[in-house]
């Protein structure tokens, strides 16, 4: 059974461990759900280490509930004060790393050389990536997307952050260790004037992002995800195309009512 990926961005929150352990709780709560899909919770770095015994003590045996950092540096150690290897989360157990995400590429000028070094340093670790890719601006044409243009655009993104991986990954580790979130930036909730996606137009980017990747990493396999202003009402119009592997969600995946329904509905 090929399961759908739910992904639940906390980004810099909660602001305390009590507090993340309660949201995390609430998805442990429903357990016996997540065997039709794999739930993946990515938490701040200094939460994962408490969230990872909890997986273990909850979960025994229990494969479908995973941990991802927000984040990771690119150098295995050394001299780089404030930052996090990928070695260290391998070694800690938690398996993905989402890289790319818009917040660091605008808020910190993470650039797409950046982002490619991650990358590449994250596979060689072990960890399972979640690269995030998106245009910036909804280019307005008749008030919908203006996919020609988001399709350039996404393109040349994903030739940028993947650069040389067919080169130098096996065509197995990128056909299961790599996942792209195709996040249209004026579609990520906190952003002022956002909306959800029009789930036909994130179908057809999805569709193209996985032609791209067969071509130019032959990586038909990789799975592609839709993120950007989901929550418990709209979660099925994006999770019933079966070329939609799953959703990144952001600000819904702090309201533990929502964490509920969107677990129960997406079934
Ligand atoms: P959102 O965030 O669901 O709040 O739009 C998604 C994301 O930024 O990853």
């Amino acid at each position: 059974m090929n399961k759908k990926l739910i992904v639940f961005n906390w980004k810099m929150n909660p602001n305390s461990l009590n507090e993340a352990e309660r949201l995390f709780d609430s998805v442990l709560n429903f357990k016996s759900y997540i065997l039709y899909y794999k739930i993946i919770v990515a938490a701040p770095f200094i939460y994962l280490s408490d969230l990872k015994s909890k997986v273990s003590a909850f979960i025994k045996n229990h494969n479908e509930l995973h941990l991802a950092s927000q984040n990771c540096f690119w150098e295995e150690k050394g001299a780089y004060t404030g930052e996090i290897s990928p070695k260290m989360l391998k070694n800690l157990g938690i398996e993905y790393a989402i890289i790319g995400h818009s917040e660091r590429r605008k808020y910190l000028n993470e650039t797409d050389e950046i982002i490619n070094k991650k990358v590449e340093a994250a596979l060689k670790a072990g960890l399972k990536v979640i690269l995030c890719v998106g245009e910036s601006k909804k280019s307005i044409k008749y008030q919908t997307l203006n996919i020609k243009a988001a399709k350039n655009y996404i393109k040349k993104q994903l030739e940028k952050n993947l650069k040389g991986l067919s080169l130098n990954s096996k065509f197995y580790i990128l056909n299961s260790r790599l996942i792209i979130a195709y996040e249209p930036q004026w579609a990520i909730s906190s952003n002022v004037g956002s909306c959800p996606s029009a789930p036909q137009d994130a179908l057809e980017m999805i569709k193209f992002i996985k032609q791209i990747l067969s071509v130019v990493l032959h990586a038909p396999y990789v799975k592609v995800l839709y993120g950007g202003s989901v929550n418990s009402e709209n979660i099925k119009n994006f999770i019933q195309h079966k070329e939609i592997d799953g959703v990144l969600i952001g600000g819904a995946s702090l309201k533990t009512k929502e964490v509920e329904k969107i677990i129960k509905l997406s079934l």
